[in-house]
């Protein structure tokens, strides 16, 4: 017999089904005459409660069950008379896998702190909030693969080692060249790395936007969904050095068409994770915060504001709000400043557009008036910016003087320019931060909670 899902014997499991289980304990009762063990694999939040009698397990083998162990049952379900289940395990044959030395298992019944968590990635899955954001996690980068293949965009795979910077911010982190094979262990920290790739400097990517423009100059619409590094210091709720990041690219499409595309987008994913999660949704409601669902809800039927970068300059001028950071047209919002504009003066997603050209990265199209570029930022309250994106500039000439006024080399950039020269289209394009939209999806306040493996100033040890 095939072992099933516990997900699967939760929604369509009927009494007197026999049926085999595999997972680890979560918490183990002993009463008088049997004992409850509450098993989870994590396709569920919730755990199949397991009922044992003596029979069943020797005195030696029950002894041994506890939390953190992994096991097989075989049992029959049965109606369950306990509160909030319909199902329980009435077990036949227990198989241990593996044991656990209960003294030293860092898993306890208890709460645990996320801190705490941290420190033990390779076993924070198995708590319940954990397994809930990597199940919301999944379900999400799901629904974008299928949002993008069901209106034919192409899915593109842009390298990870690169020459140039795409955003022009100069956080890149070096790819050193090693070759270690004659230096031995006790030596090679003393070793001056070369820094270079074959001779040439290379860089870890910061955004696969450039080499997504030239796909799209064949294919129209494309999108990439890859991990990007940043080498930034800053140890914030919402910055990681690893990031996976979804950048669609579509031929023939302006900014308008771009920031359409933008609110679709999360529109239709917030909708297939409440569609697919609802019991984590729900979950996260009640125990990270309390508008997960009702945010939830908001981006999926409102419409997003949209409102110039200047008519949200002179929105907080005159809000009179105290802020860290100076408010002055030319200067880029911080995230309290974003937060501040969807929380308090908006009050939901507001896509702000036509940025000052001097803040933002030259591949922007100018526009008519001289002192923007058709730039978009997507605001949602408590992340602030979740997507930024721009119709690109797709003129020669202007691209060419904006490289030269960025102080970027022409010749680094001959085939980007070389889209320009020939069959040029507009066309325009964003990425979205992928653990920021898992962030506001469940409500986790720190970016490190929605990554299995976090790739972040002081944390690179497993
Ligand atoms: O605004 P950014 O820098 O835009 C780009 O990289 C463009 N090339 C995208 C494009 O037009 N194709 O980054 C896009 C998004 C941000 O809005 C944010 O959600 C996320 O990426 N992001 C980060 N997420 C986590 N940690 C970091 N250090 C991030 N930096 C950016
Ligand atoms: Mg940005």
């Amino acid at each position: 017999m095939e072992h099933r899902k516990i997900l699967d014997i939760l929604r369509h499991g009927h009494p007197h089904e026999t049926a085999i289980v595999r997972g680890w304990i979560r918490t183990k009762r002993d009463l008088k005459n049997f004992s409850f063990i509450e098993l989870n694999d994590g396709s569920a939040l919730a755990n199949l409660q397991i009922v044992i009698n003596p029979q069943v397990a020797s005195p030696d083998l029950l002894k041994q069950l506890n939390t953190g162990a992994s096991i097989e049952v075989q049992g029959t379900l049965v109606d369950s008379p306990a509160k909030g289940q319909r199902l329980e395990l009435q077990a036949q044959q227990i198989h241990l896998y593996g044991g656990v030395d209960s003294e030293t298992y860092p898993l306890q019944k208890k709460r645990h702190s996320f801190e705490f968590l941290r420190t033990i990635a390779h076993l924070r899955s198995r708590t319940n909030t954990l397994s809930a954001v990597f199940r919301v996690r999944n379900s999400a980068a799901n629904a974008i693969h299928q949002f993008f293949q069901e209106r034919g965009f192409l899915w593109i795979h842009t390298p990870i080692l690169t020459s140039s910077d795409c955003e022009g911010a100069g956080e890149l982190f070096n790819v050193t060249q090693l070759d270690l094979a004659n230096i031995p262990k006790t030596e090679r920290q003393s070793v001056d790395y070369q820094h270079d790739f074959f001779g040439k400097p290379a860089y870890l990517t910061v955004s696969g936007q450039l080499e997504a423009e030239v796909m799209a100059m064949a294919f129209s619409n494309v999108y990439t969904f890859g991990p990007t590094f940043r080498a930034e210091n800053s140890n914030t709720s919402r910055h990681l050095a690893e990031f996976w990041m979804i950048e669609p690219e579509m031929a023939f499409c302006d900014l308008q068409g771009d920031m359409d595309l933008a609110q679709d987008f999360l529109k239709s994913i917030v909708q297939a994770v409440l569609n697919t999660c609802p019991e984590d949704l729900d979950f996260f409601n009640q125990r990270i915060d309390k508008t997960v669902l009702s945010r939830a809800e908001a981006i999926v039927n409102q419409d997003f504001e949209r409102l110039t970068y200047s008519e949200a300059i002179a929105q907080l001028e005159r809000s009179n709000q105290s802020f860290e950071f100076p408010v002055e047209w030319g200067l880029d919002l911080q995230s309290e400043h974003e937060r501040y504009l969807t929380e308090q003066l908006i009050g939901k997603p507001v896509i702000l557009y036509d940025y000052p050209i001097g803040i933002k990265a030259f591949y922007m199209r100018a526009n008519d008036d001289g002192r923007t570029v058709a730039a978009m930022d997507v605001l949602v309250p408590q992340i602030g910016e979740i997507i930024g994106g721009s119709q690109r500039e797709e003129r020669l000439d202007l691209l060419q003087q904006r490289l030269q006024a960025s102080g970027l080399n022409e010749q680094d950039y001959w085939w980007y320019l070389d889209l320009r020269r020939y069959g040029t289209v507009p066309h325009a394009g964003f990425g979205l931060g992928f653990e920021r939209l898992v962030q506001f999806i469940t409500g986790m306040s720190n970016i490190r909670d929605v990554i299995p493996f976090p790739r972040a100033p002081m944390s690179i040890e497993f």
